[in-house]
């Protein structure tokens, strides 16, 4: 199977994986990217059987609303049961790198909320040491400066995304050749620069589940 179809396996497995508990008041969080797509678009099948979404990005709501599925503000929402989002990085503790796509603040917020996190990745996310996909950062536009300064004393290389804006008008800066052997020191200490938003690891916050898209099948790890 090619990434693509790992890609459909993975998203085809936790629609498979949620719908049975989901009824007309459910509202489940979706994520951003390629897979979180295939995912949208597994889920819209089975419309009748839950309420609606949330949605971690513009791009996302409007994917669901295409689909006809009513996209939510989290604020008006008191229980998400699930969440459900691709990575960019995986290891084995469930310990993520996302926001290749950018969103990763609105994604770690809609994870932060969810009961149930499943990460649906195909097996070339899989790896030991988190940090060869280079690390998002959203940094507010005036601390760009700043932020790759502090970025730099932590030991990191830190690229400007040209021309990208985040949905919340902020910047990001993509850090390449951080260690990133203790993630949630990592996370923690890159939270606690002044200008930082949000930094693209889910260590604090892991995934519950991870369907794995391998040759040999979707791997459940928890
Ligand atoms: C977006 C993300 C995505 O989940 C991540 O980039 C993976 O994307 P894809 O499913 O297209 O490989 O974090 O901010």
């Amino acid at each position: 199977m090619n990434q693509d179809e790992l890609k459909q396996a993975v998203a085809k497995a936790a629609v498979d994986h949620i719908v049975p508990h989901l009824d007309s008041d459910s509202v489940v969080g979706v994520g951003t990217g390629s897979t979180a797509n295939l995912f949208i678009d597994y889920l819209a099948e089975h419309r009748n059987g839950f309420d609606g979404a949330v949605a971690s990005s513009e791009a996302t709501a409007e994917r669901l609303k295409g689909h006809g599925i009513p996209v939510y503000d989290l604020n008006s929402v008191s229980e998400l049961e699930f969440y459900v989002d691709g990575a960019d990085e995986t290891n084995e503790h469930l310990e993520l790198i996302k926001g290749g796509g950018g969103a990763l603040t609105r994604e770690k917020i809609v994870a932060a909320v969810a009961r149930n996190f499943i990460c649906i990745a195909d097996g070339s996310k899989k790896v030991d040491i988190l940090g060869r996909f280079p690390l998002p950062v959203e940094v507010i536009p005036m601390a760009r400066s700043h932020v790759g300064r502090e970025i730099v004393k932590l030991g990191g290389d830190p690229v400007y995304r040209e021309g990208f804006t985040t949905d919340n008008g902020n910047i990001i800066l993509d850090i390449h050749n951080l260690d990133i052997s203790r993630p949630i020191e990592i996370e923690e200490r890159l939270n606690n620069i002044v200008g930082v938003v949000t930094n693209g690891l889910f260590a604090l916050r892991p995934a519950d589940l991870l369907l794995l898209g391998t040759a040999e099948g979707v791997q459940r790890i928890e």
